[in-house]
């Protein structure tokens, strides 16, 4: 089966395609796909926003759409910059100036716990919708520590590992991520959706 996703960003294709092959589902691009979109995110929940992306992507290109909506959600910023986080201070900012922000926050505030979410939404183009949702706790790291990922992976420190996810390698990130449990949890019911088809 072949899934399109509905991003650009080619970090979250190569995480999605490395947990989906093993069950034989390759998961292209927008750009593979022909579909040059960017829906815009007017939802206030993950899961709205994940429904708008695979929606649309599918509507476009008439195959099954899959999307990922994610963001990092700190308790002491009740919950920012949540789904904000790909927009957290401008568009303008890079990755490396959100998580500078990130931290220029957090100075003096406690607790430094955080969860990252992640809700997969995968829409078929006869009406059908499957989702799963997965989260990863965490802290909010006092610098930035490691090269690997994006976003605001430098500075999620996750205690049990004692690593920040920009430590980790791919398959690390992926055992313990906030899109790893989703990924896995959106497996899990997809084979049962297609046995039962
Ligand atoms: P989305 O593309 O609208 O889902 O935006 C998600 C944003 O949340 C990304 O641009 C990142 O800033 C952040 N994010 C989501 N997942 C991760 C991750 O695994 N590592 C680091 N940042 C992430």
């Amino acid at each position: 089966m072949k899934l399109v996703l509905a991003s650009q960003n080619k970090k979250k294709l190569v995480e999605m395609n490395d947990i989906l092959s093993s069950l034989g589902i390759e998961v292209c691009s927008q750009a593979d796909a022909g579909v040059d979109l960017e829906p815009e995110e007017t939802g206030t929940t993950f899961e709205e926003n994940s429904l708008i992306k695979a929606k649309a992507v599918m509507e476009a290109s008439g195959l099954p759409a899959i999307a990922d909506d994610s963001g990092l959600c700190v308790d002491a910023l009740r919950g920012a910059p949540g789904v904000y986080s790909a927009r957290y201070g401008g568009e303008d900012l890079s990755d490396e100036g959100r998580y500078r922000l990130l931290l220029e926050n957090m100075q003096g505030q406690m607790p430094r716990t955080a969860q990252f979410v992640s809700v997969i939404t995968c829409c078929f183009p006869n009406g059908d919708v499957l989702t799963a949702r997965g989260e990863c706790p965490g802290t909010i790291a006092f610098a930035p520590m490691g090269e690997g990922g994006f976003g605001y992976d430098p500075v999620f420190f996750v205690p049990p590992l004692k690593k920040t996810f920009a430590q980790l390698s791919p398959e690390e990130k992926n055992a313990v991520s906030h899109r790893g449990k989703a990924l896995k949890l959106f497996q899990e019911k997809l084979e049962v959706y297609i046995r039962s088809k």
